[in-house]
């Protein structure tokens, strides 16, 4: 496979991590693969049901990514992470996974994703997969294969099998909750006919949560990440990383009757964050460095005390995590210093890169949720539930969010769209809503299709602004192209135009890899990275001047780079002239 043509930006390592390593143990000399492009790079999260359609059927697919590739290079990303392509009945976006080794039929094939990662190399960008090993799709032929068979069982035992509860294990084994509303669990019809065991289902009913205490499974994974590595994936995102293991005898979380939400703030909590899933990601490590170059792993892991979220990023372990803290923030100075602040002092001491993300395809779109009076990430809510919302007001912050996002040392993520200032779509039909949430919250949660609208590429409204089909999978609003990509290329004002300065801008000045804060207050914050790069980021009502001796080299209010002090919801971009 041939190697990324663009040199990647060389990353310095944390004079914290450098010096520490990981916790509790000497500090070693930083290895090749400690140096490495994900450190720093920005990578680009594609939806691909709804990112390009090659062949005019209404999703997304690989012919579509690959006929964009130029277009992302363009853009000026390093990577690009692809969200679940495998065979799936798409019970929820694909993230039901039918065989891991093979693409649904209305993406491609395994030969044309190979063609995808090659010629993304040759684009200069690497290629993250995602995988997902908490659960399968109950079409999986394991789940099917445990179906068949009775109780007690080597098949059933790759899954999580229980009696029910009361005289006649009617009642479900325990509590739990599914994250997208109802019980966890679904009671199974044996062969005989009659009502039998329950399976665990921390998801979908049609997502069935594995084992992972099975050597089966585990070898399995290994065996499924070696399969894409072999084909040139340079590393997964990991779904659901902090829920593999499950507490052995499944005890109650203590539910009520109408809880909607999934209890989170629990000690020793029974299935998220327990301490034996960081044996699982040694393997992983293990095998990860094997591959030359060494492949990566980012772990989605909703953790909300940083210390926690470190131990998935401590060295012989994961490379990266999910920052979503830093997501879940207000529009607040002081809520994001804190957030930031914790952050790159966890991320330090365990030798790992920061991250941070304001988009993905299971949250509001940030253009909306900045426009709300509040403008918290809402846990598992969406759309016009949450009130009302100034647009104009959501894009000025979005606009300053990216340049604090994109001004932080570490890895960025960018998600399709956010380069446009995709809104949310709060107006889909209820009977076009796919996410499962919608149903399995009896009609209360409309989920999170509102922000996997596919993306409009052409400033006309035929197949579907570009997208390639006039009646893609999901509606799109109406006047969806004066958002496109062709759109706003021709706005010298646009969020496209900030997001393509912002990363050259970002690649020319390599700024150093650490961060002191220059000063803050209740409503501005301001950080140095190095002696020359400085960033300021106005949150409150009263504009705030522009240093003397500093020049402006980007800000989120205008594509002029003018000397005008700041004024509210504006962040800027400044070199310092070296003390
Ligand atoms: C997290 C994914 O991002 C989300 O879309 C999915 O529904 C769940 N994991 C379950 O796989
Ligand atoms: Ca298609």
């Amino acid at each position: 496979m041939p190697e990324p043509a663009k040199n990647p930006p060389a990353g310095t390592i944390l004079p914290a991590a450098a010096a520490i390593g990981e916790r509790g143990r000497p500090a070693s000399e930083p290895t090749a693969s400690d140096v490495g492009w994900w450190r720093t790079a920005v990578i680009y999260q594609i939806y691909i049901r709804s990112f390009a359609d090659g062949n005019g059927d209404g999703f997304g697919d690989i012919a579509g990514i690959r006929g964009r590739l130029s277009y992302l290079a363009a853009l000026g990303v390093d990577a690009i992470w692809i969200t679940p392509w495998y065979a799936s009945p798409n019970n929820d976006g694909g993230y039901d996974v039918r065989d891991y080794r093979a693409i649904a039929d209305e993406y491609g094939d395994v030969r044309q994703a190979e063609l995808l990662i090659e010629e993304a190399h040759q684009h200069g960008l690497r290629v993250i997969l995602d995988v997902v090993p908490n659960h399968t799709s109950t079409e999986h032929p394991w789940f099917q294969a445990a179906l068949a068979s009775p109780p007690g069982s080597p098949q059933r035992a790759r899954y999580h099998f229980r009696h029910g509860r009361g005289a006649d294990g009617a009642i479900a084994p325990n509590d739990w909750r599914s994250t997208f509303g109802g019980s966890a669990w679904r009671r199974v019809t044996e062969a005989d006919g009659r009502p039998g065991e329950w399976y665990l289902h921390l998801f979908d009913p049609t997502q069935a949560d594995l084992n992972w205490s099975s050597t089966e499974v585990q070898q399995e994974y290994l065996d499924i990440l070696r399969f894409w590595f072999d084909r040139g994936a340079d590393g997964f995102r990991i779904d659901v990383a902090t829920g593999l293991v499950k507490h052995p005898d499944y005890p109650d979380l203590g539910y009520r009757e109408d809880d909607l939400l999934v209890l989170t703030d629990v000690p020793n909590h029974p299935h998220r964050d327990r301490d034996e899933v960081h044996a699982i990601y040694r393997g992983w490590r293990r095998l990860a460095d094997e591959y030359e170059p060494p492949r990566v792993f980012v772990a989605e892991a909703w953790v909300a005390d940083p210390q926690r979220l470190a131990r998935y990023v401590e060295q012989a372990q994961l490379h990266t995590a999910f920052n979503f803290p830093f997501l879940q923030s207000g529009w607040q100075a002081e809520e994001l210093f804190t957030v930031i602040d914790a952050t790159l002092r966890s991320m330090a001491l365990a030798g790992a890169p920061p991250t941070w993300v304001l988009s993905n395809h299971d949250v509001e779109r940030t253009v909306t949720r900045y426009g709300r009076a509040d403008t918290r990430k809402q846990q598992g809510r969406s759309g016009h539930e949450l009130g009302p919302v100034d647009e104009a007001l959501g894009r000025r912050r979005a606009r300053a969010a990216l340049m604090l996002m994109l001004a932080l040392p570490g890895v960025a993520y960018l998600y399709q769209g956010e380069e446009l200032g995709l809104p949310e779509h709060m107006d889909i039909p209820d009977e076009r809503i796919q996410d499962p949430i919608w149903t399995r919250s009896g009609g209360r949660r409309r989920g999170r299709d509102g922000c996997r609208v596919p993306l409009p590429w052409t400033a006309t409204p035929d197949d579907g602004a570009g997208f390639g089909s006039a009646d893609p999978w999901l509606p799109q609003p109406a006047g969806w192209e004066r958002l496109s990509v062709e759109s706003r290329q021709r706005d010298p004002d646009s969020m496209y135009h900030l997001v393509t300065c912002a990363l050259r801008l970002r690649r020319e000045l390599d700024a150093p890899q650490e961060l002191e804060w220059a000063s803050r207050s209740r409503t501005v914050l301001r950080f140095r990275r190095g002696p020359e790069f400085e960033c300021i980021v106005n949150f409150g009502a009263e504009s705030v001047p522009v240093a003397a001796d500093a020049a402006v080299l980007l800000r989120s209010d205008t594509s002029e780079a003018t000397r005008d002090p700041l004024g509210p919801d504006t962040a800027a971009w400044l070199r310092r002239a070296r003390p």
